[in-house]
């Protein structure tokens, strides 16, 4: 058996922890208690295990540990702050997303992802959504809920981003009037 050291930020967090190179990081993060991140198939068939790696979606259970070295990973565990749900996890709770919940981790990691990648966009189309979510295998939902939640979360981003350019054409006009 051959230990190695790794550093990652989790999270967040630094973390530095002594792994055997032959563990995949799905069982690294679970034995450090992120246990959010579940173990389906173990093959890269079911998505349960989804984490963010550097921001983009990767099966933990086809990835050795030693590759995330040096890298940022993001689990459900730490999606909410101060004690309130992340946008697109109250939206799985509002659109009735979550029933078992075994997969609902990793498909809110999935999900965030892609409402991040496609922020105040107003353009985004149900089929690009469940291209995204191919990954993810739910047994119990029919994925209805799943899509409404992220196109929920979408048509949020798009009014805020809205709003924020309404208020800044205001602050202009506002501005301008105070210079004449
Ligand atoms: Fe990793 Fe199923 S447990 S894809
Ligand atoms: Fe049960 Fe998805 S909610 S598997």
């Amino acid at each position: 058996m051959m230990n190695r050291s790794i550093s990652m930020h989790i999270n967040g967090r630094p973390v530095s922890m002594r792994v055997d190179v032959r563990q995949s990081l799905l069982e690294v993060l679970r034995e450090n208690g992120y246990t959010s991140v579940k173990e389906g198939c173990g093959s890269g068939e079911c998505g349960a295990c989804t984490v963010l790696l550097d921001e983009v979606p990767l099966d933990a259970c086809l990835y050795l540990a030693v590759w995330a070295d040096g890298r940022r990973i993001r689990t459900v565990e730490g999606e909410s702050k101060d004690g309130q749900l992340s946008a697109v996890q109250q939206a799985y709770l509002d659109t009735g997303a979550v029933q078992c919940g075994f997969c609902t981790p990793g498909l809110i990691m999935t999900s965030t992802a892609f409402i991040e990648k496609h922020k105040g966009k107003n353009d985004v189309t149900r089929e690009e959504i469940r291209r995204a979510h191919a990954g993810n295998l739910c047994r119990c939902t029919g994925y209805e809920g799943i899509i409404q939640a992220v196109e929920k979360c979408l048509k949020d981003e798009a009014a805020d981003a809205d709003r924020v350019q309404a208020d800044s054409c205001v602050c202009d006009i506002t501005s301008q009037e105070e210079e004449n």
